[in-house]
């Protein structure tokens, strides 16, 4: 059968960054509520909304204090429901964010959790007996430090893989997965339309928390290969899919850290029972820094045949089985156009274009980034105090202050290619002081190339990158053979262009990318009569690939 979200294109908003209504400077819900008429234009079906509860925010919303409340600087309850109320009229579903792996220190639950061992929501969370001279075990935090935090008065530590204002919940605890389903279906007895789950695959926790292997002496250690994809997690997916999912018509969609595709292929099998799709992090984790205490930062470019290798991947692993997420970033990750195209004055425009078609026509659910559609680049920032996010700025005490690995300079270096922050910069919506996001002081700065990329002069312009995701999108609404066609990869060892096809009874699209700024020839017999679907130049030349070319054909039997 059929689902809805199979033909659909989802639109991820970062509230902070989207549109700010009261000049706060920090995006808000009536912000959203304003600029629905833009998002309906782009012609996208869902909205994800990333976290609007109540947050002390350390980490951006992603530590949450009251799972069935709205922070107050983006809005309140009824303004969330006009949101909803308003997309909906525009047939635009909602998706919310659901950060369960943890929760903010500041969560009733936790304080509960901390008065005493004995107290019913102590097990809510992961504590382990120790002194303050011995940590647990070996485990390090996602945003430095260790992963453990002690608490005096209990003489305990708690478990946090991110900050320490975000302790782990305890999935074992069958009383915590009963509270966190009964907040699930208040949401969609809202009318929500599903979640995307954050950290999802961390849920499940490795009895007697092991030391992970270390031998590259990194001062805390990867927890990640010994926690992501544990062996309850399907049997909590299930028990969520049973008590709260099977029940509504929302989608699920899992943010799996770490996660293999025989994996997913399990949590994404439609017999399973489990999630209707994931977001993997193979193709954006591609070039880790060989020093490993340097952890995710580098510079590194990603080699063309690797991110072909991976997303093919993942094209062929959960065929007829399972169901990608695709997307190039999101609010984690670098712009697109910076790390997969060249975003110089002469090839941002060409090869956001490519990227886009790339994506779009592979199979799976598309998910745009805020101001992807416009081809918005990194931030470029020049020095730390342009940045926000936590992440990066406890690497920068831990790496460059605290223990001297790199120079102050190399660490910019990195952060200007990887750093969150690049896709946290205001939504770019026209060419005004600010950019149009705000009439005050923006929480973070706008990127200062929104005078000639902004959406003001792209939405009515036939050519710009949004009218070519619009294209994208209105193809995908229309063609079972872009939906579910099976995939085929053509020349996996071409490390400049990126070809392949999709094959859905007697249809065939061909799709051809070219990833470098040189003219290529590429024959796959394209120039014999076939239709040309869709190209990001204004005619075409057969068989050459002009730098950053990307077309589709389509092929009849
Ligand atoms: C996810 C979110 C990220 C957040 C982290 C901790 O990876 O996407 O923004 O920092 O989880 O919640």
């Amino acid at each position: 059968m059929k689902k809805w979200w199979e033909n659909a294109v989802i639109y991820q908003v970062y509230p902070s960054s989207f549109q700010d209504s009261d000049g706060d400077g920090i995006g808000d819900l009536e912000g959203v509520i304003n600029r629905l008429p833009y998002i309906e234009k782009l012609g996208v079906d869902v909205i994800w909304l990333n976290p609007v509860y109540k947050s002390p925010n350390v980490d951006n919303g992603y530590d949450v204090s009251d799972y069935e409340d709205i922070q107050p600087v983006f809005g309140d309850m009824a303004t969330f429901d006009r949101l909803l109320d308003e997309a909906h009229k525009r047939n635009i579903k909602i998706v919310m964010d659901l950060v369960v792996n943890h929760s903010s220190d500041q969560l009733d639950w936790f304080i509960s959790s901390k008065k005493s061992k004995d107290n019913p929501y102590h097990d809510y969370y992961i504590w382990k007996n120790g002194s303050p001279d011995k940590l647990p075990n070996n485990w390090g935090s996602y945003f430095s430090g260790p992963a453990w935090t002690y608490d005096d008065k209990l003489g305990q530590y708690y478990l946090h893989l991110f900050a320490k204002e975000q302790p782990e919940l305890n999935w074992r605890n069958k009383a915590m997965r009963q509270d966190v389903y009964k907040m699930m279906r208040w949401w969609l007895d809202k009318g929500i339309d599903g979640f995307r789950m954050d950290s999802i695959s961390l849920l499940d926790k490795p009895v007697g928390l092991p030391d992970v292997p270390n031998p590259d002496h990194a001062k805390y250690a990867d927890a990640q290969p010994i926690v992501a994809d544990g062996p309850q997690l399907g049997q909590y997916l299930k028990e969520m899919n049973r008590e709260v999912l099977s029940k509504y018509d929302g989608v699920s969609i899992g943010e799996m850290i770490g996660s293999k595709v025989d994996d997913a292929r399990e949590y994404t099998g439609r017999d399973n029972h489990e999630l209707d799709m994931i977001f993997q992090f193979e193709h954006v984790t591609l070039t880790p820094n060989p020093d490993k205490r340097l952890g995710k930062w580098n510079d590194e470019r990603v080699k063309l045949t690797d991110l072909k290798a991976s997303l093919s991947k993942w094209q062929y692993g959960l065929n007829k089985v399972g169901w990608n997420s695709l997307y190039w970033n999101n609010h984690d990750q670098p712009r697109a156009v910076s790390r997969f195209g060249n975003d110089s004055d002469e090839y941002r425009d060409v090869s956001a274009k490519m990227l886009a078609l790339v994506l779009h026509l592979l199979k799976g659910t598309p998910y745009i980034y805020q101001g992807e559609e416009l081809g918005m680049t990194n931030a470029h920032n020049t020095s730390l105090a342009q940045y926000r996010d936590l992440e990066t700025l406890n690497a920068y005490k831990e790496i460059v202050v605290d223990e001297k690995l790199v120079s102050p300079e190399k660490m910019l270096r990195f952060f200007a290619e990887i750093s969150r922050d690049n896709a946290r910069t205001p939504m770019q919506w026209d060419d005004s002081e600010k950019a149009g996001f705000t009439s005050g002081k923006p929480w973070i700065d706008v990127n200062p190339n929104y005078v000639k990329i902004n959406a003001q002069d792209e939405v009515d312009d036939p050519h710009s990158v949004f009218s070519f995701y619009q294209k994208l999108i209105s193809l995908r609404h229309q063609s079972d053979l872009i939906v579910y066609g099976d995939y085929e990869e053509l020349d996996p060892e071409d490390g400049q262009a990126f070809c392949y096809k999709r094959h859905y009874g007697t249809q065939t699209l061909l799709v051809m990318s070219n990833f470098t700024d040189q003219s290529l020839i590429r024959d796959y017999g394209q120039a014999s009569g076939n239709q040309l679907v869709i190209s990001n130049y204004s005619d075409d030349r057969g068989t050459m690939l002009r730098p950053y070319e990307a077309k589709a054909y389509l092929i009849q039997r």
